[in-house]
């Protein structure tokens, strides 16, 4: 499943708001702001969104108080990230009551999953549209303009967006998310995905080339390939029946020039090839680094979660993976709690974050959602604070990897790509290496450096989250 790797490919850039103001190009255009939830996914579904929304006219605002319409980009993989939309819809209340034109929209995986139930819960709520949807958002816009309610959540089997240049929202115009495949074909027993997002499907090649060459000459240095799953892509050319798969994807983009870092994200350990993996060793410019959710280390769970691998199976893809690529950095997503979970299973995850010695890692709590095969197969029997204390054991397992991880690369040499000021000076570079660890390092005096720069750094001193650096020549 899909997480993000800049603090990774999930939780870490909930609710993050907008974008560049391309409205003050046409002052009479009407505004929107859009908030994405959840998955990096739903990050690059939003830069869709606001490419559909530039072509008809709108422009972008980052101030909801200006908007004209607001939109909600939302996930639904734990009710959490519902509940969180759900109190953040209460504060649009106030602005519908001093502009009672505003639309407000509820887009993406909660669209898809609780359909026309959301605008009789709502009563705020003028637009729902789903994943598959978005080329309709003109046309629903202008119905809900008209005062009726709209809805659209079909799902389909083919779209893929291609063909939509996205509009960066929040971007650092160093890396930019591309989405390569939708939708979902594994059946994970606790997971919401393949029934919000629906069946799996690769974008045309070309388009994804296309547009991985136009970022690198609009100046971007780094492009992370997105999709649930990335290794099952898979695309057919009907022209010339030419097969493209994963392994042969990353090379293209890999190809396209040296300067452009290659990241992707979600690997399933199942699909993940010895092809891929040479790929990634041939090529200096695809960053080492995979995240390999495991989700439990006990086999009698994997087999519950549907997982279709055993704890033994991931374990020796995981030294397969330091086989070919002994630097490759690994992390992983992990479900404290599913459902009959006993002690001993706790204590086989623990042990295999152990031995994978994660480099970083998403944990959550296991939250039943309606509809999945754990909701209608199993018990959710593992009361909370049992489900939170082998969450806490969890979490500081992998603190403790994390920092040992970082330990081990003081006095280390690594090229880093800058991606702007650091968080706390502006003084100071932040980038991140091959490996995706986080590099704060002094800028230098002649100000030669930028972002977008490649620069090698050695590691004086770190914490578990970062690592120190000075520039060497
Ligand atoms: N409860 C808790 N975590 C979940 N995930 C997916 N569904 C659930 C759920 N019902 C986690 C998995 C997945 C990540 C994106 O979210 O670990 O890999
Ligand atoms: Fe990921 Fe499994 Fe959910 Fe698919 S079903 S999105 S592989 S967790």
């Amino acid at each position: 499943m899909l997480n993000v790797l800049n603090k990774s490919i999930d939780e870490s850039r909930q609710g993050e708001a907008y974008a560049p103001n391309t409205s003050s190009q046409n002052p009479v255009a009407k505004k929107f702001f859009i908030e994405s939830y959840g998955c990096s996914m739903n990050f690059s579904d939003s830069e869709i969104i606001a490419s559909i929304l530039h072509t008809e006219g709108f422009g972008a605002t980052k101030h909801e108080e200006e908007a004209d319409l607001i939109f909600l980009n939302t996930c639904s993989i734990r009710e959490k990230a519902e509940l969180t939309v759900r109190k953040r819809l209460t504060e649009f209340k106030k602005l519908k009551r001093k502009n009672p034109s505003l639309l407000v929209g509820i887009l993406g995986c909660m669209a898809e999953r609780l359909k026309n139930k959301l605008l009789d819960e709502e009563k705020l709520v003028d637009l729902v549209v789903g994943p598959d949807a978005y080329r309709t958002l003109p046309n629903l816009i202008e119905e809900a303009e008209g005062g009726t309610k709209a809805v659209n959540v079909l799902l389909s089997r083919d779209e893929t967006y291609a063909g939509i240049s996205p509009v960066r929202l929040n971007s650092n115009g160093v890396s930019a998310f591309v989405s390569i495949t939708r939708g979902c074909n594994n059946m994970c027993s606790f997971c919401v995905v393949p029934f919000t997002r629906g069946r799996e499907r690769s974008r045309d090649v070309h388009s994804i080339l296309d547009e991985c060459r136009d970022l690198f000459e609009n100046g971007y240095r780094e492009v992370t390939l997105l999709g649930q799953n990335v290794d099952s892509y898979y695309f057919v050319d009907s022209a010339t029946n030419h097969v493209t798969d994963f392994a042969l994807l990353l090379k293209q983009v890999a190809e396209i020039n040296p300067l452009l870092r290659v990241r992707f994200s979600t690997s399933h350990p199942k699909d993940i090839t010895d092809s891929v993996l040479y790929t990634m060793r041939d090529y200096a410019n695809i960053c080492k680094y995979i995240h390999l959710p495991v989700q439990s280390g006990s086999s009698r769970l994997l087999q519950l979660m549907n997982r279709t691998y055993t704890r033994e199976w991931y374990l020796s893809k995981i030294k397969r993976i330091k086989e070919i690529m002994p630097d490759c950095a690994i992390s992983s997503d992990i479900i404290a709690g599913f459902c009959t979970e006993e002690e001993q299973d706790h204590l086989e995850t623990l042990d295999v974050m152990k031995q994978s010695e994660y480099e970083f890692s998403y944990m959550f709590i296991y939250s039943e959602r309606p509809g999945t095969l754990a909701a209608k197969r199993y018990e959710d029997n593992v009361d909370m604070d049992t489900k939170k204390r082998r969450l806490s054991e969890i979490v500081s397992m992998q603190n403790n990897l994390s920092y040992e991880s970082n330990k081990k690369d003081v006095g280390k040499v690594f090229e880093v790509l800058i991606e702007g000021d650091s968080k706390r000076s502006n003084l100071q570079w932040m980038g991140r290496n091959s490996q995706n660890k986080v590099m704060i390092f002094d800028k230098t005096q002649d100000g030669k450096l930028k972002k977008g720069d490649y620069v090698n750094v050695v590691v004086n001193e770190f914490t578990q989250a970062t690592l120190f650096c000075t520039i060497v020549n």
